[in-house]
């Protein structure tokens, strides 16, 4: 398990007076790599994020901890689970903003993916986690595989149909 702890400070809000989104994708990506390269003992690149949602808003002196365990390891790659906990330091009151995946691969001198060790899983906590990852690996080809299929199928009549309760004009030139 890899911890890193920030406070919120001013220079980090948004328009809103809130913490920007991207501070905080900023730092998942950084212990996302400090949990990768620690498992594999190599220099690690981010290949793909399952789905991050922003839960709740973060305000400015809040001290977010981010905290990353490795999920699943393939031959090179590696799912890093990483939850966002946020904490008012005056009240002590904790919220849980956000979980996300971050896959990432382990690199060789070459640039190359080079394998990585597998990973020993100590309880049931951490089978579930693997086999969790599994699930998502494979839910990630289905759907990669059904929207091939929706592009097929591309017709007139159903965007009509589609569109028909949307909050959309179709004003087509040609
Ligand atoms: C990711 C990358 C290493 C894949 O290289 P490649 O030569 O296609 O290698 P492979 O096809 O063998 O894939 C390597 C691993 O990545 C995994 N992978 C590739 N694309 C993936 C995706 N979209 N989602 C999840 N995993 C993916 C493969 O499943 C494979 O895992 P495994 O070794 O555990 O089986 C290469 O595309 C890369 O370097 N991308 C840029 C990464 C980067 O710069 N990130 C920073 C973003 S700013």
């Amino acid at each position: 398990m890899v911890t890193i702890t920030e406070l919120m400070i001013p220079s980090y809000a948004n328009f809103g007076g809130k913490i920007h989104g991207g501070i905080l994708l900023s730092l998942m990506d950084k212990v996302a790599y400090a949990a990768a390269s620690k498992h594999s003992g190599a220099y690690c690149v981010t290949v793909s994020v399952d789905t991050v949602d922003f839960l709740q808003p973060i305000e400015v002196g809040e001290l977010v901890s981010l905290k990353a365990s490795i999920n699943y390891v393939g031959n090179s790659s590696m799912v890093v689970g990483i939850k966002v906990i946020s904490e008012n330091v005056k009240t002590g009151e904790i919220k849980h903003t956000n979980t996300s995946y971050f896959t990432m691969v382990a690199k060789d001198e070459k640039d190359k993916p080079m394998k990585v060790p597998p990973l020993i899983l100590e309880d049931k906590t951490d089978v579930r986690r693997f086999v969790e990852a599994i699930y998502r690996k494979n839910l990630k080809k289905e759907k990669k595989e059904s929207f091939k299929n929706i592009k097929k199928d591309w017709n007139q009549d159903k965007i009509n149909t589609l569109l028909a309760n949307e909050r959309c004009i179709q004003r087509l030139n040609g």
